[in-house]
């Protein structure tokens, strides 16, 4: 395959470089384009744009293929830990010897908060969303961890990461916590990173807590699932933000606001809300017409890349069995969104479309089985995908051709005109 592109404009043309990654589509580097033809290209919700090079994640969308560090998501839920996984996204490798107790040990003695840090939540009202309540707080960071956000330090970028990641599921449980009145529960360093997170978010003073094993494997696996997606809305956020030299705290408050949407990591919300909507088997017909009728969309299906199965929901839907049935649980709303998934993946209107499940259909109906509030979904998602914005934001310091990204427009609007007085404007 040639290593250039020709591209014409009037009689003249431009020799454009192609360059080639280790697997997956190629680019066209087009950096010189505007200098040498004073024209830009135009890609506004970027469908074919690379924004970056990167060695973390790869998304083959056609084969349903998700790699973190050349690993499948498959292989990591079922053999990995959510911590191991942070190490690889942050390293890009495996870690050796002492290397995992080391950092799991780091990371559990960054859990707690300033004592100060508690009194912010006290600002909201009790029944804020938790989601704004983390954006919030997780913004405040700078002001109560300011020694390490010199962003061209790498041993402060360090420190930061490895406070982010440990310090989420505190201010996750603490959200939580403030939302149903209950008071906060400290962590402890001698529970496992999702074992701690399910006690500050389900222990009461009034009584022991013992966490239940499979919970936390679930929960870890849960975590694993959402770490890191490649250049997706939310780390595109992150990334944006820390080019500018925002402080990394900033940074994920940023990344936590974007996936707040309901195109986003809000669709988990949304899919277990809309799987309440249509409540029963029955009414499935009609809501999947109201769909086709462009009412509203299917929440939790389709993806921007993922034109086969989102392979992270087929481990979603393995551990919401294992869950449910490890509760005891028989909720109604999993045979709805199994008879949906089955009417949907039949459906023209939806295989035409190549529209599938994706991570977001089966998670909310787990985490409800777990305790968690349908508004607590978006702040699960964002505690695990903290480890994929930080991994990004530091990838993104570690290449020295970085710049501050700003886009530019295809301009419609008004030509230069003169300013008129009130009186003359007729
Ligand atoms: C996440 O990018 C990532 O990697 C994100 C994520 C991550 O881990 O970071 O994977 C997490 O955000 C998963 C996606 C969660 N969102 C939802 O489940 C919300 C419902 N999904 C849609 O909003 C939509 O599928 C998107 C936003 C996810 C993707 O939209 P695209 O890529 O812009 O696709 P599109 O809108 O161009 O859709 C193509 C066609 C359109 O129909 P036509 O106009 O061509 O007739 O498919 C239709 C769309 O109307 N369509 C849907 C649909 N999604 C797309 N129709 C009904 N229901 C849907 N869910």
């Amino acid at each position: 395959m040639s290593d250039k592109a020709v591209l014409t404009i009037g009689d003249k043309a431009y020799d454009l470089p192609i360059l080639k990654g280790t697997t997956g589509p190629d680019v066209v580097d087009v950096r010189k384009l505007y200098g040498e033809t004073e024209m830009f290209t135009y890609d506004p919700a970027f469908t074919s744009t690379a924004s970056c090079e990167s060695k973390i994640t790869y998304i083959d969308g056609d084969a349903g293929v998700l790699l973190h560090r050349g690993y499948p998501i498959e292989q990591l839920a079922d053999q990995s830990s959510f911590l191991e996984v942070c190490y690889l996204l942050l390293n890009g490798e495996l870690p050796k010897g002492d290397a995992l107790a080391d950092f799991q040990t780091t990371i559990t003695r960054h859990t707690m908060l300033h004592a100060q840090f508690d009194r912010f939540f006290e600002g909201f009202r009790r029944d804020a969303h938790p989601m704004a309540v983390m954006t919030g707080a997780v913004g405040a960071l700078s002001a109560f961890y300011a020694d390490a956000i010199q962003v061209d330090d790498p041993v402060q970028r360090k420190i930061s990461a490895h406070r982010l990641i440990a310090k989420m599921p505190t201010i996750a449980a603490r959200a939580f916590k403030y939302s149903i009145g209950q008071p906060f529960v400290s962590p402890r360093n001698n529970l496992s990173y999702s074992e701690n997170f399910l006690r500050m978010c389900f222990a009461v003073p009034a009584e022991d807590y013992v966490v239940n094993p499979v919970l936390a494997r679930a929960m870890d696996k849960i975590f694993i699932l959402h770490a890191d997606h490649e250049q997706n809305a939310s780390t595109s956020t992150v990334r944006l933000a820390g080019s500018s030299g925002a402080n990394p705290f900033a940074c994920i408050a940023a990344g936590i606001a974007c996936l707040w949407g309901p195109s986003h990591g809000g669709a988990n919300q949304e899919a277990l809300e809309m799987l309440e909507e249509i409540g029963s088997v029955e009414n499935i017909p009609a809501y999947v017409q109201g769909v086709k009728d462009r009412k509203y969309k299917l929440m939790g299906f389709g993806h921007r890349v993922y034109k086969n199965f989102d392979p992270r929901a087929k481990v979603m839907q393995k551990t919401c069995y294992e869950v449910l049935e490890q509760l005891g649980v028989k909720d109604p709303l999993l045979q709805v969104a199994m008879e949906l998934e089955k009417v949907a993946l039949s459906d023209p209107y939806f295989i035409d479309r190549k529209l599938y499940p994706n991570i977001d259909f089966y998670s909310g109906i787990t985490l409800r089985a777990m305790g968690f509030p349908t508004n607590m979904f978006t702040v699960l998602f964002a505690l695990a995908r903290t480890s994929g914005w930080i991994s990004q934001w530091k990838e993104m310091f570690e290449d020295p051709t970085r710049k501050i990204g700003r886009p530019r427009q295809l301009y419609l609007g008004a030509t230069q005109r003169d300013y008129i007085p009130v009186d003359k404007r007729g």
